[in-house]
């Protein structure tokens, strides 16, 4: 999707728009957790950005630290660790809890934490941090499918006027989450959500056509950065069923993940696996994937992974065999799709799709929270 605006200093001066003579100027104060491949790509996309958005926005994106599994660097330990948190430097052990507070610093400033990681423990901060006024933006999909209790107390949290959003944990950097945020805000009501959420097994179907052993397309998958760090969660199907949880619970309905109905491609025996010992064993998955792309050929049709989900909670994810006239045949790579109908929308479903992972595209999601929020603050600081 590309939205294509004239920047203001490219307008005609007849154009009828007012140039702004005085601009906001706010400082927003940003700690980056899990500097991995999102994490990396985001990191390189706000330095970037910096200069760009002090100009034009009256933005001062501060840089304050990186936080890794086992290490975090502060910008008072190191003024320059964004641009070498990799490197040999001073670091001290992981403290999420010291960490924020040195986001947060002691000025009364906006500050916004930015987890990148895949980690429970991560997400499980979330409603303290909120509650604290830290605002908090993720492409980490376990606060938002993990157990409601805990998801109600992250919203419960942002009564302190904290901001919490997650755009890509749903497909990436595509506008879905804000897409039905806008739907449901100006008054529509969803009936249901179908689509086709996992870049990794889109990429995958449309690739299995029987040439190559569907084994050696997963490892493939992984060595791109398509698939999540273990891509049992792309092949079982769970990432995909977490992403219709969110979707459900945005549309205020409270679905947790034992309610999908999750048919997935892992066999049991391997997934309880150490993750070496699964990637090994990956050719297990080769005959039963062939068995399902010959019935496929045989209906005349294509292999296709789909979530469903309707307004009665009805939630299932499962690769089905669909008609090659059908509109989920027709993406290309990791395109995701995501149809929503609606009371608006009921003859013809709203649809969002494009490319649904990579780092870049996600990391760009993050970026656009990050940006949202920012639009929303205050002069302060
Ligand atoms: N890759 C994609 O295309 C994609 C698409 C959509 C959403 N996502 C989501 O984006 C997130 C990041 O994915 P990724 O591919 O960048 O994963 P990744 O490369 O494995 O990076 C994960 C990062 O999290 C850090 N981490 C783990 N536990 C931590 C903890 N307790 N405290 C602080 N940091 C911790 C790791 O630290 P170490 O460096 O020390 O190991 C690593 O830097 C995941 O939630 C994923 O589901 C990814």
């Amino acid at each position: 999707m590309n939205i294509c605006a004239p920047q203001l200093a490219e307008l005609p001066p007849s154009c009828g728009f007012a140039v702004p003579t005085t601009r906001r100027q706010r400082v927003l104060a940003v700690g980056v957790i899990g500097p991995g491949r999102v994490g990396s790509a985001l990191l390189e996309q706000l330095r970037a950005a910096q200069p760009r958005l002090l100009r034009d926005s009256g933005l001062e994106l501060k840089l304050c630290g990186v936080v890794a599994s086992r290490r975090m660097w502060l910008d008072c330990d190191d003024t320059e660790l964004n641009g070498r948190h990799g490197g040999a430097q001073i670091w001290r052990p992981n403290d999420l809890d010291a960490f924020a507070e040195h986001v947060r610093g002691n000025d009364g400033r906006h500050a916004l934490l930015i987890d990148c990681s895949a980690n429970d423990d991560v997400a499980a901060h979330y409603p303290r941090w909120l509650a604290a006024g830290l605002h908090v933006v993720t492409p980490n999909k376990l606060a938002g499918s993990g157990p409601l209790a805990r998801w109600q107390a992250i919203r419960a949290a942002c009564a302190s006027g904290a901001r919490f959003r997650y755009e890509a944990t749903v497909c990436a950097g595509l506008p879905v989450v804000q897409t039905l945020r806008d739907l449901l805000d100006t008054g529509d009501a969803l009936l249901a959500v179908e689509g086709m959420f996992s870049g990794t097994l889109a990429w995958l179907c449309n690739r299995h056509d029987g040439r190559q052993p569907f084994s050696a397309l997963v490892r493939e998958a992984h060595a791109l950065g398509y698939t999540e760090p273990d891509p049992r969660d792309d092949l079982s199907g769970l990432d995909v069923a977490r992403k219709l949880v969110i979707l459900a619970r945005e549309a205020g309905w409270p679905l947790s993940l034992e309610d999908v109905d999750l048919q997935g491609l892992v066999p049991s025996a391997l997934a309880a696996l150490p993750l070496d010992d699964f990637m090994q064993r990956l050719d297990e998955l080769d005959a039963p994937m062939a068995a399902k792309l010959a019935e496929a050929h045989a209906d005349g049709g294509v292999l296709r992974h789909v979530a469903h989900l309707d307004r009665r909670g009805h939630a299932s994810v499962r690769l089905m065999v669909l008609p090659t006239t059908h509109a989920f045949a027709h993406t290309r790579l990791t395109d995701n799709i995501v149809q929503f109908t609606t009371r608006r929308y009921c003859d013809n479903p709203l649809s969002v799709q494009g490319p649904g992972a990579g780092p870049e595209v996600t990391a760009a999601g993050v970026f656009t929270d990050l940006l949202r929020i920012a639009e929303s603050l205050e002069a302060r600081a």
